[in-house]
This record gives C-alpha cells, structure tokens and sequence, in this order.
C-alpha cells in the first residue's frame, strides 16, 4: 500500500476527506485543461490521434530525443523497453532495491531475473560499487532509477561499464522529467528510457508514459508492440488518404496513450517551467524551515545538475523521537497533511524477498531508508500557507514526540 497516497487510503476506506485536507501528490489543472478535454470531446476523436502524436512531438523536442512513443503507463514503458532491447527469459537484469516495484516487477513479466543492488544513503541513487559486484556473465540489462528526480551522478561510468560488457541500459524516468546532468537530459543516457505522468507525477494525464531513445529500431519496435503488434496504428489507417490494411507482426500488447490522455499532457508539458519554479520554492522553502528538526533533508543538489524535485523526501531520526516512522505518517494525517513512504524497498516486499531469500541486511542502506523515509507534498498546486501547516504539523508532532 505504500505508494497509496491517504487521499487514496480515504477512499478505499470509503472515508470521506475535508476540504481541509492537503492530498499528497494532487495534480495541478486548470481551465486550459479542462477547455482542452471538451475540445477532444468535441472532436468525437478520443482514442489515438493527432494529440497523441503531437504530445510526442513535444515531449521528442522538449527532450532532445529522436523518438517518442506515448503509452499508457511508464510500467509499460519500461515493459516494452526490455522486450526492444531484446532481453528474455533466464537473463539477470540490475535493479536498485530503492524503487517502485514496477521497475523489478516487469523484469518478472519477461521472465528474467530482477537482481537487486542496495542504494547510497545520501542520494538514494544506485550505489555503483554493489552495481559492480553484482554483474555476472548472466548480466545483460541495467535498470537505472534518477531516483526523486535527482540524476545519476555517476551515470555515465555506468553506460561504459554496460557497452563493455554488451548490457542494455534502459532508464526508469519515471521521476525525471525535469532531470539534467552536465546539460545532459535524463533519458538520453542509457539505450531507451520510460516516462510516467501518473497523477502524482510532475506533469500528469491521468495514467499515462513516454518512451524516448536514439535508436530507431527500439522506437520502431516499442511502437508496435504497444498497438496490437500492429503495423499500423488506427488514426493512420482511417486518414484522408484512403484505408490501409494492417498486419500483425507480432503478438503485441495494448498499451497505447489516447488522445483524451495526451490533450492533459500538452497542456501540462507547456507549463512544465512554472510548475518546476513552483515546486522548487516549496522544496527551498522546507529545507529551511525542517533544519534543525530530528529530520534529515534531502542532500543537496550536486553542482552542474537539475534535480526535478519530484519527491521531497526526509528521513526520520527515530533515535531521538519517541514514535515509529508509520506514527508520523498517522499523526500527519491526523493534522489534515497527505503524505507518502518512497519506498520500502523491493528486497522487503513479501514476493522478492520469499522467492529470493533476501533479508534486510543484505541492502543496508535501502534497508535504513525503507524505515525511516517520508515524502511530504510538494505539488505545484500548493498554496503558500498549504506548505506552512505542513511545517507547522511537523514541528508539533515532534514537539509532542521528542525524546
Ligand atoms: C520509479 C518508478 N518507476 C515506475 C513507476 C510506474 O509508473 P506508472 O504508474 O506510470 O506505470 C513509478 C510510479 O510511481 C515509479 O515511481
């Protein structure tokens, strides 16, 4: 339940929320939305179209990738990336432990064997000393997470490594949209990376993913699969040039982003800069307002780097409090503040660990944050006062719970 949001919480509980209530994650609409959603409507054009490829010709150019291909989900994406770059049964593909369990799960989907690595404490990134020491002859994909939206510092060491050793390097950007090393867009390291733009994303369309990569045949091929395996998509075969017949060339899937998705994500995408500026005066806003608090914030922003500021996330000093980390979030919520726990990582969730023995030990540092981590809201929705109660909940709540 952990990437459940309360709000979620609420109504799987059928409890009703206050208008009080902050939601954690809440997206950030307005009337050019809502007047772009009746235009689509309107248009008696709802499935895949024209808006679909015009939001991956922004999301192309906004990243500098040559192909984007929309999908409904950035776990399908990241799905559809393993099967491009042509990995298989039996194969061992790197996975950092501090993730969602998407970025593990769709390594079981193709039947390969997700190998987890423990994360670094301070950024929370894969560390590349166990990334080392886990590669084996089995070894031919690396899953790479720019985990909060910080990038990678080292992704670039990691990309050599993999083109040595002829293993795939596909990036998990589902926190990444804004994500720069160096001037370099996260995304355009690896061989092909997947997007989300799920509602708590920095910019959302409900459910929805971009893949994006250099490589003509991944694009080719993702572009397929996600349609039925079809050569054709539908808006294509029913154009103004007449009907064109489509062949199966594949067993494909159906994981295509329809027009009703991507007319929100054009929208969203042309105010991606103020929604950045928004979100990064909150995150500058806590880090001084949360410093002298039995709390660690998160490390800083490294030079010649864009974090996307996607999740801010504290860790708990539990040593000097006298409450677990799910007390807090249960007081919090009780002080009307939606919070959320990214992650409790994958060696602790009961499938991976039962199938593979992991134990806690085994990834300390992922182990360490599992118990301790809490992601306050940081949407760009959020008013000035919204971010002030957060503070002033937290500054009560350890008040009452110092040791
Ligand atoms: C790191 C990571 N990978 C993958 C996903 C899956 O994204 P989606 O919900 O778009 O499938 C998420 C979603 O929260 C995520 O945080």
């Amino acid at each position: 339940m952990e990437n459940k949001t309360n709000i979620e919480l609420n109504q799987l509980e059928n409890k009703p929320v206050s208008d009080k209530y902050l939601v954690f994650g809440s997206p950030n609409f307005n009337d050019e939305e809502y007047t772009e959603i009746v235009e689509v409507l309107k248009s008696n054009w709802i499935g895949t179209g024209p808006r679909a490829h015009r939001f991956e010709e922004m999301f192309c150019a906004y990243k500098g990738a040559d192909y984007a291909v929309s999908v409904n989900s950035c776990t399908a994406g990241l799905f559809l990336s393993l099967l491009a770059t042509g990995l298989e049964m039996g194969d061992e593909v790197l996975v950092c432990s501090m993730t969602f369990c998407a970025t593990a799960n769709v390594v079981e989907h193709i039947k390969a064997k997700p190998v987890l690595v423990d994360c670094e404490l301070n950024t929370m990134n894969v560390s590349i000393d166990d990334l080392k020491r886990k590669i084996t002859p089995k070894t031919k994909g690396i899953i790479l997470v720019h985990f909060a939206g910080r990038p990678i510092s080292n992704i670039r060491e990691i990309v050599e490594i993999a083109k040595e050793k002829n293993i795939a390097v596909i990036e998990d950007c589902a926190h990444a949209i804004e994500t720069e090393l160096d001037g370099q867009k996260a995304g355009t390291f690896g061989d092909i990376a997947s997007f989300s733009f799920y509602v708590t994303k920095n910019i959302t369309t409900g459910e929805g993913g971009m893949i994006i990569t250099n490589n003509k045949e991944y694009a080719d091929k993702v572009k397929v699969l996600a349609l039925h395996g079809m050569s054709k998509d539908a808006w294509k075969r029913f154009s103004d040039d007449g009907y064109n017949h489509y062949e199966v060339v594949y067993p494909g899937y159906k994981y295509n982003m329809t027009d009703l998705q991507a007319a929100l994500g054009i929208k969203q995408l042309e105010k991606i800069d103020p929604f950045y500026q928004k979100r990064e005066k909150i995150w500058n806003f806590y880090n001084d307002a949360l410093k002298d608090l039995p709390l660690i914030t998160p490390y800083k922003v490294e030079a010649n780097s864009i974090h996307a500021y996607h999740l801010y996330t504290i860790l708990l000093e539990l040593e000097k409090l006298n409450i677990t980390r799910d007390q807090f979030i249960t007081l919090m919520h009780k002080e009307n503040i939606g919070t959320g726990v990214h992650y409790r990582a994958i060696h602790l969730q009961k499938y991976y660990r039962e199938t593979y023995n992991y134990r806690p030990e085994d990834f300390p540092n992922a182990t360490r944050i599992s118990e301790r981590t809490v992601s306050l809201p940081l949407s760009s929705g959020m008013s000035d006062s919204d971010m002030k109660n957060v503070v002033t909940a937290i500054k009560k709540i350890v008040a009452q719970h110092g040791k």
